[in-house]
Protein backbone atom coordinates (compact mmCIF):
# COMPACT_ATOMS: atom_id res chain seq x y z
CA UNK A 1 0.00 0.00 0.00
CA UNK A 2 1.09 3.86 -0.48
CA UNK A 3 1.43 6.25 1.82
CA UNK A 4 -1.50 7.26 3.14
CA UNK A 5 -1.09 10.83 2.41
CA UNK A 6 -1.45 9.55 -1.10
CA UNK A 7 -4.80 8.50 -1.46
CA UNK A 8 -7.44 10.40 -2.95
CA UNK A 9 -9.79 10.35 0.45
CA UNK A 10 -6.54 11.68 2.75
CA UNK A 11 -6.65 15.25 0.83
CA UNK A 12 -10.32 15.48 0.66
CA UNK A 13 -11.04 14.83 4.20
CA UNK A 14 -8.16 17.58 4.55
CA UNK A 15 -10.24 20.08 2.71
CA UNK A 16 -13.67 18.63 4.57
CA UNK A 17 -11.52 19.60 7.93
CA UNK A 18 -11.17 23.04 6.70
CA UNK A 19 -14.64 23.26 5.62
CA UNK A 20 -16.42 22.01 8.93
CA UNK A 21 -13.57 22.74 11.99
CA UNK A 22 -15.77 25.32 13.19
CA UNK A 23 -19.34 23.69 13.11
CA UNK A 24 -20.11 23.14 16.71
CA UNK A 25 -21.94 19.85 17.97
CA UNK A 26 -24.65 21.82 19.60
CA UNK A 27 -25.46 22.90 16.19
CA UNK A 28 -25.03 19.37 14.25
CA UNK A 29 -27.62 17.58 17.35
CA UNK A 30 -30.10 20.77 16.94
CA UNK A 31 -30.11 19.94 13.08
CA UNK A 32 -30.53 16.94 13.14
CA UNK A 33 -33.12 14.76 15.89
CA UNK A 34 -32.07 11.28 14.62
CA UNK A 35 -28.39 12.26 15.04
CA UNK A 36 -27.74 9.73 18.45
CA UNK A 37 -29.90 7.20 16.09
CA UNK A 38 -28.13 7.21 13.26
CA UNK A 39 -24.47 7.43 15.03
CA UNK A 40 -24.34 4.04 17.20
CA UNK A 41 -24.52 0.44 16.75
CA UNK A 42 -24.87 -2.06 19.11
CA UNK A 43 -22.95 -5.44 19.60
CA UNK A 44 -25.15 -7.49 21.94
CA UNK A 45 -25.34 -5.71 25.41
CA UNK A 46 -23.27 -3.25 24.34
CA UNK A 47 -24.45 0.59 22.65
CA UNK A 48 -21.28 2.37 20.63
CA UNK A 49 -22.04 5.86 20.78
CA UNK A 50 -20.47 7.88 18.55
CA UNK A 51 -22.62 10.90 17.80
CA UNK A 52 -21.41 13.41 20.05
CA UNK A 53 -18.04 13.66 17.42
CA UNK A 54 -17.38 16.42 15.61
CA UNK A 55 -18.37 14.41 12.14
CA UNK A 56 -21.17 14.56 9.37
CA UNK A 57 -22.56 12.18 6.71
CA UNK A 58 -20.01 13.77 4.94
CA UNK A 59 -16.68 13.26 6.67
CA UNK A 60 -18.12 9.23 7.88
CA UNK A 61 -18.04 8.75 4.09
CA UNK A 62 -14.83 10.18 3.48
CA UNK A 63 -13.68 7.99 6.71
CA UNK A 64 -14.78 4.92 5.04
CA UNK A 65 -13.26 6.02 2.10
CA UNK A 66 -9.95 5.76 3.66
CA UNK A 67 -11.05 2.44 5.28
CA UNK A 68 -11.39 0.77 1.23
CA UNK A 69 -9.11 2.74 -0.43
CA UNK A 70 -6.54 1.47 2.65
CA UNK A 71 -8.12 -1.89 1.89
CA UNK A 72 -8.99 -2.35 5.50
CA UNK A 73 -11.42 -5.42 4.71
CA UNK A 74 -8.31 -7.39 2.59
CA UNK A 75 -6.03 -6.65 5.39
CA UNK A 76 -9.01 -7.91 7.91
CA UNK A 77 -9.06 -10.96 6.15
CA UNK A 78 -5.52 -11.43 6.38
CA UNK A 79 -4.93 -11.35 9.61
CA UNK A 80 -7.76 -13.95 9.77
CA UNK A 81 -6.44 -16.22 7.70
CA UNK A 82 -3.38 -16.44 9.22
CA UNK A 83 -0.83 -14.32 7.04
CA UNK A 84 2.51 -13.13 8.21
CA UNK A 85 1.50 -9.48 8.88
CA UNK A 86 3.45 -9.06 11.56
CA UNK A 87 6.32 -8.17 8.87
CA UNK A 88 9.45 -7.39 10.58
CA UNK A 89 8.96 -10.73 12.59
CA UNK A 90 7.68 -12.48 9.57
CA UNK A 91 4.37 -13.60 12.27
CA UNK A 92 1.27 -14.41 12.13
CA UNK A 93 -1.16 -12.87 14.20
CA UNK A 94 -3.74 -14.97 16.00
CA UNK A 95 -4.74 -13.96 18.87
CA UNK A 96 -8.60 -14.40 17.35
CA UNK A 97 -7.64 -18.01 16.83
CA UNK A 98 -7.43 -18.02 20.67
CA UNK A 99 -11.08 -17.40 21.23
CA UNK A 100 -12.27 -19.55 17.97
CA UNK A 101 -15.01 -22.02 19.11
CA UNK A 102 -13.74 -25.95 18.73
CA UNK A 103 -13.99 -27.10 15.46
CA UNK A 104 -13.12 -24.86 13.37
CA UNK A 105 -9.68 -24.61 11.67
CA UNK A 106 -6.69 -21.74 11.66
CA UNK A 107 -3.82 -22.87 9.59
CA UNK A 108 -0.17 -21.52 9.97
CA UNK A 109 2.10 -22.62 7.85
CA UNK A 110 0.10 -25.29 6.33
CA UNK A 111 -1.39 -26.84 9.79
CA UNK A 112 -4.57 -26.56 11.99
CA UNK A 113 -3.72 -24.71 14.85
CA UNK A 114 -6.81 -25.07 16.61
CA UNK A 115 -6.78 -28.76 17.89
CA UNK A 116 -3.50 -27.39 20.13
CA UNK A 117 -5.22 -24.05 21.03
CA UNK A 118 -8.13 -26.24 22.57
CA UNK A 119 -5.56 -28.74 24.29
CA UNK A 120 -3.85 -25.99 26.83
CA UNK A 121 -7.27 -24.83 27.41
CA UNK A 122 -8.47 -28.47 28.40
CA UNK A 123 -4.93 -28.67 30.56
CA UNK A 124 -5.46 -25.20 32.23
CA UNK A 125 -9.23 -26.32 33.29
CA UNK A 126 -8.01 -29.51 34.41
CA UNK A 127 -5.33 -27.91 36.65
CA UNK A 128 -7.48 -24.92 37.63
CA UNK A 129 -10.40 -26.59 38.52
CA UNK A 130 -7.21 -29.46 40.82
CA UNK A 131 -6.23 -25.60 42.66
CA UNK A 132 -9.65 -24.03 42.91
CA UNK A 133 -11.25 -27.18 44.29
CA UNK A 134 -7.81 -28.03 46.63
CA UNK A 135 -7.05 -30.70 44.94
CA UNK A 136 -3.50 -29.60 44.10
CA UNK A 137 -1.87 -29.88 47.54
CA UNK A 138 1.24 -27.75 48.36
CA UNK A 139 4.18 -29.70 49.28
CA UNK A 140 2.85 -30.11 52.81
CA UNK A 141 -0.54 -31.09 52.01
CA UNK A 142 -2.20 -27.78 52.18
CA UNK A 143 -4.22 -26.75 49.74
CA UNK A 144 -3.02 -23.09 47.65
CA UNK A 145 -4.46 -20.13 48.82
CA UNK A 146 -2.57 -17.32 47.12
CA UNK A 147 -1.13 -17.42 43.46
CA UNK A 148 0.87 -14.92 42.26
CA UNK A 149 1.41 -13.96 38.66
CA UNK A 150 5.22 -13.08 37.95
CA UNK A 151 5.48 -11.41 33.98
CA UNK A 152 5.70 -7.60 32.78
CA UNK A 153 4.16 -6.09 30.10
CA UNK A 154 1.67 -8.27 27.72
CA UNK A 155 2.47 -10.85 30.66
CA UNK A 156 1.11 -8.74 33.57
CA UNK A 157 -1.66 -6.18 32.53
CA UNK A 158 -4.11 -8.19 30.57
CA UNK A 159 -4.27 -10.52 33.22
CA UNK A 160 -4.42 -8.30 36.31
CA UNK A 161 -6.86 -5.85 34.23
CA UNK A 162 -9.27 -8.72 33.87
CA UNK A 163 -8.67 -10.41 37.13
CA UNK A 164 -9.37 -7.03 38.55
CA UNK A 165 -12.20 -6.04 36.38
CA UNK A 166 -14.00 -9.63 37.25
CA UNK A 167 -13.45 -9.79 40.69
CA UNK A 168 -17.21 -10.34 41.68
CA UNK A 169 -17.12 -13.80 39.91
CA UNK A 170 -13.68 -14.67 41.94
CA UNK A 171 -13.84 -17.80 44.31
CA UNK A 172 -11.77 -17.55 47.76
CA UNK A 173 -8.27 -18.02 45.85
CA UNK A 174 -6.23 -14.44 46.41
CA UNK A 175 -4.65 -13.52 43.27
CA UNK A 176 -1.75 -11.13 43.59
CA UNK A 177 0.84 -9.81 40.28
CA UNK A 178 4.28 -8.86 40.53
CA UNK A 179 5.82 -7.46 37.41
CA UNK A 180 8.41 -4.84 38.74
CA UNK A 181 12.07 -5.69 39.39
CA UNK A 182 11.61 -3.06 42.22
CA UNK A 183 12.00 -5.59 45.10
CA UNK A 184 9.90 -3.53 46.69
CA UNK A 185 7.02 -4.86 44.45
CA UNK A 186 7.41 -8.85 45.32
CA UNK A 187 8.82 -7.92 49.00
CA UNK A 188 5.36 -6.22 49.24
CA UNK A 189 3.20 -8.98 47.47
CA UNK A 190 4.92 -11.71 49.34
CA UNK A 191 4.67 -10.52 53.05
CA UNK A 192 1.86 -12.51 55.05
CA UNK A 193 1.98 -15.19 52.16
CA UNK A 194 2.64 -19.00 53.49
CA UNK A 195 4.75 -20.24 51.08
CA UNK A 196 3.07 -23.97 51.80
CA UNK A 197 -0.27 -22.57 50.32
CA UNK A 198 1.17 -20.19 47.58
CA UNK A 199 1.22 -21.23 43.55
CA UNK A 200 3.77 -19.17 41.49
CA UNK A 201 2.96 -18.34 37.76
CA UNK A 202 5.63 -17.65 35.88
CA UNK A 203 4.54 -15.74 32.89
CA UNK A 204 7.18 -14.50 30.00
CA UNK A 205 6.44 -15.37 26.13
CA UNK A 206 10.35 -15.20 25.56
CA UNK A 207 11.29 -16.57 29.25
CA UNK A 208 13.90 -14.23 28.71
CA UNK A 209 12.83 -10.93 30.35
CA UNK A 210 15.25 -9.82 32.89
CA UNK A 211 12.25 -8.36 35.00
CA UNK A 212 10.15 -11.35 35.29
CA UNK A 213 13.16 -13.84 35.35
CA UNK A 214 14.66 -11.90 38.46
CA UNK A 215 11.79 -11.74 40.48
CA UNK A 216 11.02 -15.65 39.80
CA UNK A 217 14.85 -16.64 41.12
CA UNK A 218 13.88 -13.94 43.97
CA UNK A 219 10.51 -15.65 44.58
CA UNK A 220 11.79 -19.50 44.58
CA UNK A 221 14.81 -18.22 46.94
CA UNK A 222 12.17 -17.29 49.14
CA UNK A 223 10.21 -20.32 49.29
CA UNK A 224 13.00 -22.46 49.73
CA UNK A 225 14.05 -20.44 52.31
CA UNK A 226 11.35 -22.62 54.01
CA UNK A 227 10.64 -25.21 51.96
CA UNK A 228 14.32 -26.51 52.12
CA UNK A 229 13.52 -29.32 49.47
CA UNK A 230 13.95 -28.07 45.97
CA UNK A 231 12.12 -30.56 44.96
CA UNK A 232 8.59 -29.23 46.56
CA UNK A 233 9.07 -26.63 43.60
CA UNK A 234 7.75 -28.15 41.45
CA UNK A 235 4.30 -28.13 43.92
CA UNK A 236 4.65 -24.00 43.94
CA UNK A 237 6.15 -23.11 40.43
CA UNK A 238 4.04 -23.29 36.96
CA UNK A 239 5.75 -21.51 33.69
CA UNK A 240 3.62 -19.80 30.40
CA UNK A 241 5.97 -19.60 27.85
CA UNK A 242 6.68 -20.25 23.88
CA UNK A 243 9.79 -21.20 25.29
CA UNK A 244 10.33 -24.90 26.47
CA UNK A 245 14.02 -24.85 26.42
CA UNK A 246 14.45 -21.54 28.87
CA UNK A 247 11.72 -22.71 31.28
CA UNK A 248 13.53 -25.75 31.28
CA UNK A 249 16.83 -24.16 32.22
CA UNK A 250 15.33 -21.74 34.93
CA UNK A 251 14.38 -25.19 36.67
CA UNK A 252 10.67 -25.61 35.94
CA UNK A 253 9.71 -29.36 34.90
CA UNK A 254 8.36 -29.31 31.30
CA UNK A 255 4.92 -31.16 32.99
CA UNK A 256 4.57 -27.74 35.15
CA UNK A 257 4.67 -25.48 31.60
CA UNK A 258 1.94 -24.20 29.58
CA UNK A 259 2.62 -23.25 26.00
CA UNK A 260 1.46 -20.65 23.85
CA UNK A 261 3.03 -19.86 20.56
CA UNK A 262 4.66 -16.80 18.62
CA UNK A 263 1.91 -16.13 16.05
CA UNK A 264 0.27 -14.68 19.81
CA UNK A 265 1.57 -11.00 20.45
CA UNK A 266 2.56 -10.50 24.14
CA UNK A 267 0.02 -7.57 24.24
CA UNK A 268 -2.90 -9.43 22.85
CA UNK A 269 -2.21 -12.85 24.71
CA UNK A 270 -4.17 -12.68 27.95
CA UNK A 271 -6.53 -14.95 25.78
CA UNK A 272 -3.76 -17.51 25.49
CA UNK A 273 -2.22 -19.56 28.53
CA UNK A 274 -1.39 -15.92 29.65
CA UNK A 275 -4.75 -15.66 31.37
CA UNK A 276 -3.81 -18.52 34.05
CA UNK A 277 -4.42 -16.41 36.76
CA UNK A 278 -7.64 -15.55 35.43
CA UNK A 279 -8.87 -18.63 34.83
CA UNK A 280 -7.77 -19.51 38.74
CA UNK A 281 -9.34 -16.21 39.74
CA UNK A 282 -12.82 -17.01 37.85
CA UNK A 283 -12.89 -20.72 36.66
CA UNK A 284 -12.82 -21.89 33.36
CA UNK A 285 -16.52 -21.62 32.21
CA UNK A 286 -16.42 -17.82 33.11
CA UNK A 287 -12.87 -17.73 31.26
CA UNK A 288 -14.68 -19.50 28.16
CA UNK A 289 -17.48 -16.58 28.43
CA UNK A 290 -14.76 -13.87 28.20
CA UNK A 291 -12.93 -15.90 24.80
CA UNK A 292 -16.66 -16.51 23.54
CA UNK A 293 -17.03 -12.20 24.53
CA UNK A 294 -14.31 -11.48 22.19
CA UNK A 295 -15.05 -14.38 19.13
CA UNK A 296 -18.67 -12.12 18.99
CA UNK A 297 -16.57 -9.16 18.52
CA UNK A 298 -14.31 -10.69 15.83
CA UNK A 299 -17.70 -11.62 13.81
CA UNK A 300 -18.51 -8.38 14.07
CA UNK A 301 -15.09 -7.35 13.21
CA UNK A 302 -15.03 -9.70 10.67
CA UNK A 303 -18.75 -9.66 8.84
CA UNK A 304 -20.46 -6.47 9.66
CA UNK A 305 -20.16 -3.58 6.69
CA UNK A 306 -17.39 -0.94 7.71
CA UNK A 307 -20.16 1.78 8.15
CA UNK A 308 -21.80 -0.57 11.27
CA UNK A 309 -18.10 -1.97 12.39
CA UNK A 310 -17.38 -1.09 16.16
CA UNK A 311 -13.46 -1.49 15.51
CA UNK A 312 -13.79 0.60 12.30
CA UNK A 313 -15.48 3.78 13.32
CA UNK A 314 -13.78 3.39 16.96
CA UNK A 315 -10.42 3.66 14.35
CA UNK A 316 -11.66 6.17 11.62
CA UNK A 317 -12.48 8.35 14.42
CA UNK A 318 -9.46 8.27 16.27
CA UNK A 319 -7.46 9.26 12.81
CA UNK A 320 -9.89 11.71 12.40
CA UNK A 321 -8.65 13.68 15.26
CA UNK A 322 -5.21 12.36 15.60
CA UNK A 323 -3.90 13.35 11.51
CA UNK A 324 -6.63 16.03 11.03
CA UNK A 325 -7.56 18.45 14.19
CA UNK A 326 -3.72 16.98 15.40
CA UNK A 327 -5.07 15.46 18.79
CA UNK A 328 -2.17 13.89 20.13
CA UNK A 329 -3.69 12.27 22.50
CA UNK A 330 -6.88 9.76 23.69
CA UNK A 331 -8.53 9.61 26.75
CA UNK A 332 -10.20 6.65 27.95
CA UNK A 333 -12.53 7.03 31.26
CA UNK A 334 -14.10 3.71 32.87
CA UNK A 335 -17.21 4.74 34.89
CA UNK A 336 -16.61 1.54 36.51
CA UNK A 337 -14.01 0.89 39.58
CA UNK A 338 -13.33 -3.06 38.31
CA UNK A 339 -12.19 -1.76 35.33
CA UNK A 340 -9.18 0.76 37.08
CA UNK A 341 -6.72 -0.60 34.95
CA UNK A 342 -8.53 -0.58 31.92
CA UNK A 343 -6.22 2.41 30.40
CA UNK A 344 -2.65 1.14 31.65
CA UNK A 345 -3.86 -2.03 29.71
CA UNK A 346 -4.83 0.03 26.53
CA UNK A 347 -1.69 2.07 27.20
CA UNK A 348 0.28 -1.09 26.38
CA UNK A 349 -1.95 -2.41 23.63
CA UNK A 350 -1.92 0.85 21.65
CA UNK A 351 1.22 2.85 22.41
CA UNK A 352 3.40 -0.77 22.13
CA UNK A 353 1.43 -1.20 18.99
CA UNK A 354 1.07 2.08 16.89
CA UNK A 355 4.39 3.82 18.27
CA UNK A 356 5.75 3.48 14.94
CA UNK A 357 7.80 5.80 12.70
CA UNK A 358 8.42 3.72 10.05
CA UNK A 359 5.58 2.17 7.48
CA UNK A 360 5.71 -1.51 7.03
CA UNK A 361 8.32 -1.59 4.26
CA UNK A 362 10.84 0.47 6.24
CA UNK A 363 10.52 4.05 5.11
CA UNK A 364 9.50 6.55 7.38
CA UNK A 365 5.72 7.32 7.83
CA UNK A 366 4.22 10.51 6.27
CA UNK A 367 1.66 11.07 8.98
CA UNK A 368 1.58 11.51 12.87
CA UNK A 369 0.66 7.78 14.13
CA UNK A 370 -0.19 6.53 17.20
CA UNK A 371 -2.02 8.93 20.11
CA UNK A 372 -0.69 8.68 23.85
CA UNK A 373 -3.56 6.91 25.56
CA UNK A 374 -4.49 7.67 29.04
CA UNK A 375 -7.16 7.71 31.51
CA UNK A 376 -8.42 6.94 34.83
CA UNK A 377 -12.20 5.65 36.36
CA UNK A 378 -14.71 8.44 36.99
CA UNK A 379 -15.71 10.02 38.71
CA UNK A 380 -11.99 10.65 40.06
CA UNK A 381 -10.74 11.86 36.81
CA UNK A 382 -13.53 14.96 37.29
CA UNK A 383 -11.63 16.59 40.64
CA UNK A 384 -8.50 16.31 38.52
CA UNK A 385 -7.74 16.64 35.09
CA UNK A 386 -11.41 17.41 33.79
CA UNK A 387 -10.82 20.97 33.93
CA UNK A 388 -8.20 20.74 31.03
CA UNK A 389 -10.88 19.12 29.10
CA UNK A 390 -13.53 21.52 29.31
CA UNK A 391 -11.55 24.46 29.69
CA UNK A 392 -7.96 23.94 28.22
CA UNK A 393 -6.57 25.10 24.56
CA UNK A 394 -5.60 20.99 23.57
CA UNK A 395 -8.05 18.90 21.98
CA UNK A 396 -9.11 15.23 24.02
CA UNK A 397 -11.01 13.17 22.43
CA UNK A 398 -12.32 10.49 25.14
CA UNK A 399 -14.43 6.68 25.64
CA UNK A 400 -16.14 7.17 28.32
CA UNK A 401 -17.38 3.58 29.57
CA UNK A 402 -19.84 2.63 32.14
CA UNK A 403 -22.39 -0.60 33.15
CA UNK A 404 -25.75 0.27 33.26
CA UNK A 405 -26.27 -2.36 36.63
CA UNK A 406 -23.23 -2.48 39.15
CA UNK A 407 -22.65 -5.50 40.64
CA UNK A 408 -23.06 -3.40 44.24
CA UNK A 409 -25.40 -1.65 44.66
CA UNK A 410 -25.12 0.45 47.66
CA UNK A 411 -27.76 2.86 49.34
CA UNK A 412 -31.31 3.55 48.83
CA UNK A 413 -32.09 2.61 45.25
CA UNK A 414 -28.92 1.75 44.51
CA UNK A 415 -28.22 5.92 44.73
CA UNK A 416 -23.69 5.73 44.19
CA UNK A 417 -24.53 3.55 40.99
CA UNK A 418 -27.31 5.79 39.84
CA UNK A 419 -25.03 8.96 40.89
CA UNK A 420 -22.09 7.50 38.75
CA UNK A 421 -24.41 7.12 35.73
CA UNK A 422 -25.67 10.86 36.18
CA UNK A 423 -21.71 11.90 35.98
CA UNK A 424 -20.72 9.98 33.25
CA UNK A 425 -23.44 11.41 31.32
CA UNK A 426 -23.29 14.62 32.27
CA UNK A 427 -19.71 14.84 31.46
CA UNK A 428 -20.22 14.03 27.73
CA UNK A 429 -23.20 16.30 27.68
CA UNK A 430 -20.86 18.98 29.36
CA UNK A 431 -18.07 18.08 27.00
CA UNK A 432 -20.44 18.42 23.54
CA UNK A 433 -22.48 21.77 24.67
CA UNK A 434 -20.54 23.74 26.69
CA UNK A 435 -21.52 26.73 28.47
CA UNK A 436 -22.31 30.02 26.56
CA UNK A 437 -21.88 33.63 27.52
CA UNK A 438 -25.27 34.21 27.95
CA UNK A 439 -26.15 30.94 29.68
CA UNK A 440 -23.43 32.05 32.30
CA UNK A 441 -25.04 35.67 32.62
CA UNK A 442 -28.28 34.21 32.82
CA UNK A 443 -27.34 31.90 35.80
CA UNK A 444 -25.25 34.66 37.46
CA UNK A 445 -27.76 37.27 37.36
CA UNK A 446 -30.53 34.39 38.53
CA UNK A 447 -28.42 34.00 41.46
CA UNK A 448 -28.45 37.93 42.11
CA UNK A 449 -24.38 38.63 41.19
CA UNK A 450 -23.60 42.32 41.03
CA UNK A 451 -23.19 43.69 37.54
CA UNK A 452 -19.26 44.25 38.16
CA UNK A 453 -18.98 40.36 39.21
CA UNK A 454 -21.06 39.54 36.39
CA UNK A 455 -18.69 40.54 33.87
CA UNK A 456 -15.87 39.99 35.67
CA UNK A 457 -16.42 36.13 36.01
CA UNK A 458 -18.39 35.30 32.34
CA UNK A 459 -14.92 34.84 30.39
CA UNK A 460 -13.86 32.25 33.19
CA UNK A 461 -17.24 30.43 33.21
CA UNK A 462 -17.79 29.82 29.86
CA UNK A 463 -17.30 26.22 28.56
CA UNK A 464 -16.66 26.09 24.80
CA UNK A 465 -18.03 22.55 24.44
CA UNK A 466 -17.77 20.85 20.71
CA UNK A 467 -15.29 18.49 22.80
CA UNK A 468 -15.73 14.83 21.15
CA UNK A 469 -16.28 11.59 23.12
CA UNK A 470 -17.23 7.95 22.31
CA UNK A 471 -20.14 6.24 24.60
CA UNK A 472 -19.76 2.54 25.48
CA UNK A 473 -22.91 1.88 27.38
CA UNK A 474 -23.63 -1.26 28.28
CA UNK A 475 -25.84 -3.57 30.46
CA UNK A 476 -23.54 -5.21 33.17
CA UNK A 477 -19.26 -6.30 33.54
CA UNK A 478 -19.71 -9.60 32.80
CA UNK A 479 -17.04 -11.78 31.52
CA UNK A 480 -18.50 -11.82 27.99
CA UNK A 481 -18.84 -8.27 27.74
CA UNK A 482 -15.70 -7.98 28.97
CA UNK A 483 -13.95 -9.93 26.47
CA UNK A 484 -15.86 -8.39 23.65
CA UNK A 485 -14.67 -4.68 24.90
CA UNK A 486 -11.06 -5.70 25.15
CA UNK A 487 -11.43 -7.30 21.57
CA UNK A 488 -13.22 -4.07 19.84
CA UNK A 489 -10.13 -2.08 21.15
CA UNK A 490 -7.68 -4.59 20.25
CA UNK A 491 -9.23 -4.27 16.86
CA UNK A 492 -9.15 -0.82 16.37
CA UNK A 493 -5.76 -0.66 17.00
CA UNK A 494 -4.99 -2.59 13.99
CA UNK A 495 -7.80 -0.57 12.27
CA UNK A 496 -5.32 2.59 12.66
CA UNK A 497 -2.42 0.40 12.20
CA UNK A 498 -3.33 -0.95 8.54
CA UNK A 499 -4.39 3.29 7.53
CA UNK A 500 -0.86 4.63 8.66
CA UNK A 501 0.35 1.29 6.95
CA UNK A 502 2.53 0.18 9.30
CA UNK A 503 3.61 -3.02 11.92
CA UNK A 504 1.19 -2.99 14.93
CA UNK A 505 2.73 -6.23 16.13
CA UNK A 506 6.08 -5.89 16.61
CA UNK A 507 7.71 -3.70 19.26
CA UNK A 508 11.85 -2.78 18.69
CA UNK A 509 11.87 0.12 20.17
CA UNK A 510 12.13 -0.94 23.46
CA UNK A 511 15.09 -2.70 22.75
CA UNK A 512 17.37 0.19 23.11
CA UNK A 513 16.56 0.67 26.96
CA UNK A 514 16.83 -3.06 27.92
CA UNK A 515 20.57 -3.61 26.36
CA UNK A 516 21.82 0.07 27.59
CA UNK A 517 19.93 -1.08 31.03
CA UNK A 518 22.64 -4.72 30.86
CA UNK A 519 25.42 -2.21 29.75
CA UNK A 520 25.17 -0.16 32.60
CA UNK A 521 24.49 -2.52 35.26
CA UNK A 522 28.01 -3.68 36.26
CA UNK A 523 28.57 0.36 35.68
CA UNK A 524 26.28 0.43 38.85
CA UNK A 525 28.44 -1.70 40.85
CA UNK A 526 31.31 -0.49 40.23
CA UNK A 527 33.61 -2.01 37.46
CA UNK A 528 34.47 0.43 34.54
CA UNK A 529 32.63 1.18 31.58
CA UNK A 530 32.93 -0.76 28.26
CA UNK A 531 31.60 2.03 26.50
CA UNK A 532 31.25 5.70 27.21
CA UNK A 533 28.41 7.78 28.41
CA UNK A 534 26.86 11.38 28.04
CA UNK A 535 28.40 13.74 30.62
CA UNK A 536 24.60 13.69 32.59
CA UNK A 537 24.48 9.30 32.76
CA UNK A 538 28.37 9.81 33.69
CA UNK A 539 27.62 12.08 36.28
CA UNK A 540 24.26 10.27 37.38
CA UNK A 541 26.35 6.93 37.98
CA UNK A 542 29.15 8.67 39.83
CA UNK A 543 26.24 10.10 42.37
CA UNK A 544 24.34 6.46 42.37
CA UNK A 545 27.98 5.04 43.29
CA UNK A 546 28.58 7.56 46.04
CA UNK A 547 25.10 7.19 47.91
CA UNK A 548 24.91 3.07 47.21
O1 LIG B 1 9.57 -4.99 26.53
C1 LIG B 1 8.38 -5.14 25.88
C2 LIG B 1 7.88 -6.55 25.91
O2 LIG B 1 8.56 -7.33 25.00
C3 LIG B 1 6.38 -6.59 25.67
O3 LIG B 1 6.06 -6.57 24.34
C4 LIG B 1 6.01 -7.84 26.38
O4 LIG B 1 4.62 -7.90 26.64
C5 LIG B 1 6.83 -7.71 27.63
O5 LIG B 1 8.05 -7.14 27.20
C6 LIG B 1 7.10 -9.01 28.36
O6 LIG B 1 7.69 -9.95 27.54
P1 LIG B 1 7.73 -11.49 27.92
O7 LIG B 1 6.32 -11.97 28.00
O8 LIG B 1 8.51 -12.16 26.84
O9 LIG B 1 8.40 -11.61 29.27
Amino acid sequence: MSLPTSLPSWRKLEEHHAQIRSLHLRDLFREDPERAERFSVSLEDIVFDYSKNRITNQTLDLLLQLAREAELPRWIEKMFAGEKINVSERRAVLHIALRKPRGSSVFVDGKDVMPEVHAVLDRMREFSESVRTGRWHGYTGRPIQDVVNIGIGGSDLGPMMVTRALRPYHSSLRLHFVSNIDGTHLVETLRGLDPETTLFLVSSKSFGTLETLTNARSARAWFLDKAKDPAAVAKHFVAISTNEKAVVAFGIDKKNMFPFWDWVGGRYSLWSAIGLSIVLAIGMDRFEELLAGAHAADEHFRTAPLEKNIPVLMGLLGIWYNNFFQASTHAVFPYDQYLEFLPAYLQQADMESNGKHVQKDGTPVAVTTGPILWGAPGTNGQHAFFQLLHQGTKLVPADFLVPAQSHNPLGPSDEHHRMLLANCLAQTEALLRGRTAEEVRAEMEAAGLAAEDIARLTPHRVCEGNRPSNTFLFRKLTPRTLGSLIALYEHKIFVQGTIWNIDSFDQWGVELGKQLAQNLLPEISGEPARKPHDSSTERLLRLVRGWL
